[in-house]
C-alpha cells in the first residue's frame, strides 16, 4: 500500500492572525482547503493511506477528513503531544506505515508534482534512503537548499542558508520519499528536523536524491504566498472538481448573484453568497459560503472567508478577509491588508498597505501605514 504522510501541525505564525483559529493547511484556495487538493492529488497518483500529522488544532483537520471515506482511501491521524518540529511527527507515525517508502508533505505547500513518477524514480535507486523534490527558486534563503550532482545525488543540504552561501537555487519543495530507514536516524518523542538532523546526514553518505521539476510551486508562508497560491489553484486546480458554466469562474448553484453584475475570470464563489446589482468581482477572488456583498462593490485579488458581510460601494484589492467580518459601506481596503476574523470595519473607512487586524477588533478611523491593531 503507498503512504503519504502529511506534516499538518506547525504554528504559521507568519499567516497569524488567520492561523489564530484554524491550521495553515485548512486554508481555502479557490474555495478547497489546500490539504484536500493534496489530498485529491495524491488520491489520483494512486495513494491510499494518508496519515495526518498533527498537533496544533488537530480537531479541525480530524474533523474535516474523518476517516477518509469521502476520497475513497484511509485516512489516519498521529497526534503529537507536543510539537515535534518536522522529523519528530515522522517517528510518531512510524506505527502507522508498512515496510515500504512512502510520501512525506509539507502541509503548506501546493504544487503540481508528478507524486508518480517521483516514487519511480526512487524506486529506480536502490541505494537511496531519500528523494527530495527539488525546485528552483531566485532566493533560496527562506528554504533547504542543495548541491546536487550529475546523477542527482544531493551532495549538500543546507537548510535556511545565509544569504550568499546557497549552495544552489535548487530548494527542498518540501516533498520527499522515504525509505524506513528513516526511522532509525529518528529519535522517539522528541523534537526534530528533518532538514537540520537527518538530510545533511543522508547527503554524507551519498543515500539522498533529488527530484527535480520546473513547474507550479509555491510555500505558504506568507500572505502574499497565500493570495498566489489562491492564483495559482484558481488558475491549474480547479478544472475538474467544481462544475461551471464557464471554465475558470466555479460559482456555486446556489449563489445568487443579481443582474448586471461583472464577473471576470478566475473567481470561486461559495453555497448562498449573494451578491448585489453592479458589483466588480475578480479575476482572482474566492468568496467561500454564505457571504454577502451589496451594490456597487469592486472585489479582485481577494480571499473572503464564509459569512462575511460587505456593505455597498465598498472595494477590496490583493487583501484577505477572515471568516464573518462586517465591512460597512463606502470602505476601501488594499495593499496586503488583513482583517481577522469577526472584525468590524465602520462606512468610509479606507485601510491600505499592510495593515493587520486582529479578531474581534473593530476599526472606525482610517489607517494608511503598515500597523497590526491588536
Ligand atoms: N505535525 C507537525 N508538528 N507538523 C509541523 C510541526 C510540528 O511540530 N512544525 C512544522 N510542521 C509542519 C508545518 O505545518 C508545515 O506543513 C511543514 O511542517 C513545514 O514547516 P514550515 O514551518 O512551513 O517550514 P518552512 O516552510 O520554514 O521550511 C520547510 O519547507 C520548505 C519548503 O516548503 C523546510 O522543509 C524547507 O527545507 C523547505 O524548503
Ligand atoms: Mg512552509
Amino acid at each position: 500500500m503507498i503512504s503519504a504522510l502529511i506534516l499538518a501541525g506547525g504554528f504559521g505564525t507568519r499567516l497569524r492572525p488567520l492561523t489564530c483559529t484554524r491550521p495553515k493547511t485548512l486554508f481555502p484556495l479557490g474555495n478547497k482547503p489546500l490539504s484536500e487538493i493534496l489530498v485529491d492529488r495524491l488520491v489520483k497518483s494512486g495513494v491510499e493511506r494518508v496519515i495526518y500529522a498533527v498537533n496544533y488544532q488537530a480537531e479541525l483537520i480530524m474533523q474535516y477528513f474523518g476517516n477518509g471515506d469521502k476520497w475513497g482511501i484511509d485516512i489516519k491521524y498521529a497526534k503529537e503531544k507536543r510539537p515535534l518540529g518536522t522529523g519528530g511527527p515522522i517517528k510518531n507515525a512510524q506505527h502507522l506505515l508498512d515496510d515500504s517508502p512512502f510520501f512525506v508533505l509539507n502541509g503548506d505547500v501546493i504544487s503540481n508534482i508528478d507524486y508518480r513518477d517521483m516514487l519511480n524514480f526512487h524506486m529506480q535507486r536502490n541505494k537511496a534512503f531519500g528523494t527530495i523534490a527539488l525546485h528552483p527558486v531566485e532566493d533560496p534563503s527562506r528554504y533547504g537548499a542543495v548541491e546536487l550532482d550529475h546523477a542527482h545525488r544531493i551532495l549538500r543540504f543546507v537548510e535556511k542558508p545565509e544569504p550568499g552561501e546557497e549552495p544552489s537555487n535548487l530548494i527542498n519543495a518540501g516533498t520527499y520519499v522515504l525509505d524506513p530507514e528513516v526511522f532509525e536516524y529518528i529519535p522517539e518523542n522528541k523534537p526534530f528536523s528533518i532538514e537540520r538532523k537527518v538530510f545533511p546526514v543522508f547527503a554524507d553518505q551519498r543515500k539522498l536524491y533529488g527530484y527535480q521539476f520546473n513547474d507550479i510551486w509555491l510555500d505558504m508562508g506568507k500572505p502574499a504566498d497565500y493570495l498566489q497560491a489562491n492564483k495559482y489553484v484558481l488558475d491549474h486546480f480547479l478544472e475538474k472538481t467544481h462544475s461551471s458554466s464557464n471554465k475558470k469562474a466555479f460559482i456555486s448553484s446556489s449563489a445568487e448573484i443579481e443582474e448586471p453584475v461583472h464577473i471576470n475570470s478566475s473567481i470561486a464563489i461559495g453555497d448562498n453568497v449573494k451578491i448585489a446589482r453592479d458589483t466588480h468581482i475578480g479575476p482572482y477572488v474566492c468568496i467561500g459560503d454564505d457571504v454577502t456583498i451589496g451594490q456597487g462593490c469592486r472585489i479582485e485579488n481577494a480571499i473572503i472567508f464564509p459569512d462575511v458581510q460587505i456593505d455597498s460601494f465598498s472595494s477590496i484589492n490583493n487583501c484577505i478577509v477572515g471568516e464573518a467580518a462586517t465591512l460597512g459601506r463606502w470602505v476601501k481596503i488594499e495593499g496586503l491588508t488583513i482583517i481577522g476574523d469577526y472584525c468590524t470595519i465602520t462606512d468610509n473607512v479606507t485601510l491600505t498597505s499592510d495593515v493587520t487586524i486582529c479578531p474581534w477588533k473593530t476599526v472606525s478611523e482610517s489607517i494608511i501605514k503598515p500597523m497590526t491593531i491588536m
